[in-house]
């Protein structure tokens, strides 16, 4: 594939890069340098134009957002609580997926007025439990969400549930279902415009690996 504008790419370390980087192979962009080592944050590739910056996953939107990145992957939890602003999606890449749940002690009472809900993810867990019509108390955490009930912070957590390892370590069950979690692709509405013709078959490259 051609590049002619050069793009910047920014990508989260962990699950997301791990699970990108294949996707990005078929699209014949690779990494020079190797992200588990380097300490860069600017990271070549085997096309001069094209840059991978390395950041928390939870800045992926803001930096797409602003321009600062052309395009990212970021899950659809974090785009929720970013909001979207400034961004298009349009791929869901079908990776990192897991499960958004509503979990904690078992047989926990789901239904009650004014329960406390520990969470990270504090616009989806407010938008599940106000389409239920109930009342809640959200109690923002930026982690270990699981140790909330343990220790009375909270009735209930929100959180991402995966292989449901975590909460079973902690003696917790997932109680109900919030909604279903993958990393989207998101680009920079003015570098859609701009970019077109390079983003545009990058995004098709993509959008052929996953549809194999
Ligand atoms: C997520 C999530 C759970 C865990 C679930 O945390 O918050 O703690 O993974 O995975 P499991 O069901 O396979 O056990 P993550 O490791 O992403 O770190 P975080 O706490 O920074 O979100």
């Amino acid at each position: 594939m051609e590049f002619e504008s050069p793009i910047t790419i920014a990508l989260a370390k962990g699950r997301i890069l791990k699970d990108t980087l294949p996707l990005l192979k078929h699209a014949g962009i690779e990494l020079r340098d190797d992200p588990d080592t380097s300490r860069k944050l600017i990271l070549d590739t085997n096309i001069d134009a094209v840059k991978v910056v390395l950041i928390r996953a939870t800045d992926v939107p803001t930096y797409v957002q602003w321009g600062a990145a052309d395009l990212g992957v970021s899950g659809k939890d974090t785009l929720i609580e970013h909001g979207g602003d400034g961004l298009y999606e349009p791929l869901d890449l079908q990776i990192a997926k897991c499960r958004l749940m509503v979990a904690g002690h078992p047989g926990a009472r789901l239904d009650g007025q004014r329960l406390r809900i520990a969470t990270k993810y504090v616009k989806a867990a407010k938008q599940h439990f106000a389409a239920k019509g109930q009342q809640v108390e959200i109690i923002k955490l930026y982690g270990s969400m699981e140790l909330a009930p343990l220790v009375g912070l909270s009735d209930l957590i929100v959180d991402l549930v995966e292989s449901g390892n975590t909460l079973k370590a902690n003696g917790l069950v997932p109680l109900e279902f919030v909604m279903d979690i993958s990393s989207r692709l998101v680009v920079n509405k003015a570098s859609w415009k701009m970019k077109h013709e390079t983003i545009i078959a990058l995004v098709e490259s993509l959008a052929e690996v996953i549809n194999g």
